[in-house]
């Protein structure tokens, strides 16, 4: 396994190259280890640990718990001031983030096992979220692909890219659920659903992982942030969290129990508070949740100076105090602070805190240092010439192109307009993204550099060699007065105009809460003057959170969400301008109508005064806006249609182990070849705590030829109806159900059930 890259590196370049390097990307599939191997290696790990945890003095333990930051790409205030160097050769740093580079990752590496007594090699942690040089769509953007093998390779090659650049653990997956688009963070994770954030988080999971931690192309991912930080107040950064157990059990931890079941390396505490107490400090989180029920045994990392934090949350008075909290709570990992660093020994001799605490959480580090193979080979990331060698390779680049194809939804197509006639004369491309190369990065994008980027204008060049494209900026995103004569100018001469219109990418991500979410700036004004030319306008949406467009919903012919796509989001767009591609993706969040109306989701619990048609004013209602989102979760659509027929169920009770087949035909009943993913949402109709409305249970994406029909069957069982009931255990309970196939969480068809528990 060693010595693969140096094979790979011996071959006379290119051809030979790819070819190796296929296998390369196949080799999880051969080096899966029999049970027994596996238990044997385990076994071997912990014999290591023990003997190392017992010649290891408490000042060297405490060092493992340690994490500073390098210099590139610093994303909070650094409050420490590290003495690194001289820290990591006394064998007082156990990671480093943010360091990057496969020679200086291996000059610190040197440092810690040439140096250090213990000579234990260190971790070097970085955001490696969608891509590391080739960026990919933002998560939230590949979640609507609904394809986890695809969600799962750009993960494993953002990991091959990031591990030959000296990267050995990942910040990722993120897996919060997010129902408040306010909020920046909803760009990078799967969206507000549990079940297929759920199915994502495993995915991403095994992606940046492989089968085998030691393989030089595996890193250890980190799920974060544990837990509930996707239900900050108001949708602002960083703000107070106030949800119930039942909530959090239910809506916020299963992506994260997934991701403990793909066998995640560690997690990262967030910085909220969950009943009163912080997450890095949260004991029924870490230790009875995730360390207890769950048996996770990779480690904890506090997220960015969390532990400090605790002293302006006022739950600390002091760094010690803190620190004491965070490794009693189940944190195992310091980031940025220095908390451990300079009292984590301390409180130990002072009879605070329990030295069995601090054995624990060494041996859970230690432990994936072992697992990563980096006491047989520390500098298994560090080879230059392999780095120079993957980033940006064309294989990557194409799987990017693909994915960001796939993450592309049809909101509308009026009169059909797209896909676009590759002979059309003349086009008018205007909007500030489409000529953006870094904005189509979008937020978190590792070492990506604009440079490498293709953008939309490009794009569409490319695409189409015979056509002249002409470009114009109209209006720049958060522009206030914009000049638009240019812009209408060129829609006038064109024959077909496409517009960017949306955010950029800073107004997404880490510390980009916004209080208004419909469309910044003066860009729908500029829409309205390109409609009034009698122009076919096409919209393309460049954003990363759902955006409040009830107007443009309405007043724009054909929208297409483009999101931000990474470094060929030009290309990907093109095809599916252009037909090379058939639009298959669907949201993972609802739209709203306007800000107001977040949080909104489709699996909202039920009131006692839901709204129906012709209701009275007594019901639960806005009195100036609908309650219904613009678009629903699960919306998207094709260049084809799709009719769902034939809904059975092969019979109407279910038994304790029983289960029950749905079956339903799909027919594409348009022109184009295309993918459609059908979904199952049930709901439990009585029972003992008020439940949600509809809720996702499976899906399935098929490809149907035009003119065909594919037969869809879907298998629930009793275990998949299960809930956190009134006294808190988890099962389901007796009574009818109702079951819905459909093309999105609204348009479905309807069936019963009843669950027996015989
Ligand atoms: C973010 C984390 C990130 C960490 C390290 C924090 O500010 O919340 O998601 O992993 O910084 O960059």
């Amino acid at each position: 396994m060693k010595s693969l890259s140096k094979i790979f590196l011996s071959l006379p370049k290119v051809e030979l190259r790819r070819g190796f390097y296929i296998l390369i990307l196949m080799l999880p599939l051969w080096t899966t280890k029999s049970v027994a191997q596996e238990t044997n290696k385990n076994m071997d790990i912990e014999k290591k640990i023990d003997q190392l945890l017992s010649k290891m003095t408490l000042e060297e333990k405490v060092g493992q718990m340690v994490q500073f930051s390098g210099n590139s790409a610093i994303t909070g205030p650094l409050k420490a001031v590290p003495r690194q160097l001289e820290d990591i050769k006394s064998g007082m740093v156990g990671s480093m983030l943010n360091v990057v580079g496969a020679e200086n990752t291996r000059e610190l590496q040197k440092l810690a096992v040439e140096n250090s007594r213990m000579k234990i090699p260190m971790l070097f942690g970085l955001d490696v979220i969608h891509g590391y040089k080739t960026i990919f769509p933002i998560p939230l953007a590949e979640a609507a692909s609904w394809d986890l093998e695809a969600i799962e390779n750009s993960a494993r090659i953002a990991a091959i890219e990031a591990t030959s650049a000296g990267i050995n653990w990942t910040f990722a997956p993120m897996v919060d659920i997010a129902r408040d688009a306010r909020w920046g963070r909803v760009m990078e994770g799967a969206g507000e659903d549990p079940y297929y954030g759920s199915l994502v988080a495993a995915a991403r999971v095994r992606g940046f992982q492989g089968d085998d931690l030691s393989t030089v192309i595996s890193m250890a991912a980190c799920a974060k942030h544990f837990a509930g930080y996707g239900a900050v107040e108001a949708g602002r950064e960083y703000n107070y969290v106030d949800i119930s157990r039942r909530v959090m059990n239910d809506v916020y931890l299963p992506p994260f129990k997934a991701a403990v079941e793909a066998g995640v390396s560690t997690l990262m505490s967030s910085f909220n508070e969950f009943e009163g107490v912080l997450a890095t400090a949260n004991s029924y989180l870490l230790r009875e949740k995730l360390k207890g029920d769950w048996a996770f045994n990779g480690f904890v990392v506090s997220d960015w100076n969390t532990i400090g934090e605790m002293l302006i949350h006022g739950t600390a008075k002091d760094n010690k105090d803190a620190a004491c909290q965070a490794i009693e709570g189940g944190t195992d990992m310091d980031m940025a602070t220095g908390a451990y660093r300079h009292n984590l020994a301390e409180l130990v001799k002072e009879g605070k805190v329990d030295e069995k605490l601090v054995d624990d959480a060494v041996r859970r580090i230690l432990r994936v240092k072992f697992k990563l193979g980096l006491f047989d080979n520390p500098y298994k990331n560090c080879n230059a010439e392999l780095e120079k060698e993957m980033l940006l390779n064309p294989l990557h680049l194409a799987a990017a192109r693909d994915m960001a194809r796939k993450s592309i939804v049809l909101l509308k197509n009026e009169g059909q307009m797209l896909p676009l006639s590759a002979d059309v004369k003349k086009i008018a491309v205007i909007g500030e993204m489409a000529n953006s190369k870094d904005h189509m990065m979008g937020f978190w994008s590792a070492q990506g550099e604009g440079k490498d980027v293709v953008t939309i204008l490009e794009g569409i060049k490319a695409a189409v060699p015979s056509t002249e494209v002409i470009y114009a900026k109209g209006c720049g995103v958060n522009e206030e007065k914009p000049v638009y004569d240019d812009a209408i100018a060129a829609a006038l001469e064109s024959d077909v105009v496409v517009m960017t219109i949306g955010e950029n990418r800073i107004q997404t991500g880490e510390a980009s809460s916004r209080g208004d979410i419909s469309i910044p700036g003066k860009q729908e004004e500029l829409l309205s003057y390109l409609l009034k030319t009698g122009k076919p306008v096409v919209v393309l949406l460049t954003n990363g959170r759902p955006m409040a467009i009830p107007n443009l919903a309405k007043n724009a012919p054909v929208i297409l969400e483009t999101w931000f796509l990474g470094s060929q989001a030009g290309n990907a767009i093109a095809d599916v301008l252009f037909g090379k591609y058939n639009p298959s993706g669907k949201l993972t969040m609802s739209f709203p109508y306007a800000t107001g109306q977040v949080p909104i989701y489709y699996n909202h619990r039920n009131t006692g005064r839901p709204e129906k048609p012709n209701s009275s004013r007594w019901i639960s209602h806005y009195l100036d806006i609908p309650n219904e989102p613009v678009f629903p979760f699960g919306f998207g659509l094709s260049y084809t249609t799709f009719e769902y027929s034939d809904l059975k169920l092969d019979k109407t009770t279910m038994d304790r182990n029983g289960s029950i087949n749905i079956s339903l035909s799909v027919k594409n009943t348009g022109k184009y070849d295309g993918e459609e993913v059908v979904q199952l949402y049930t709901r439990d109709l009585v029972a003992s705590v008020v439940r949600p409305v509809k809720e996702l249970k499976g899906f399935k994406k098929v490809m149907i030829k035009a003119g065909e029909t594919a037969d869809i069957t879907f298998t629930l069982s009793a275990k998949d109806l299960a809930f956190f009931t009134k006294d808190m255990s988890f099962k389901a309970e007796p009574g009818d159900f109702k079951v819905f196939v459909g093309t999105n969480s609204v348009d479905c068809k309807e069936a019963e059930f009843t669950l027996n528990l015989r």
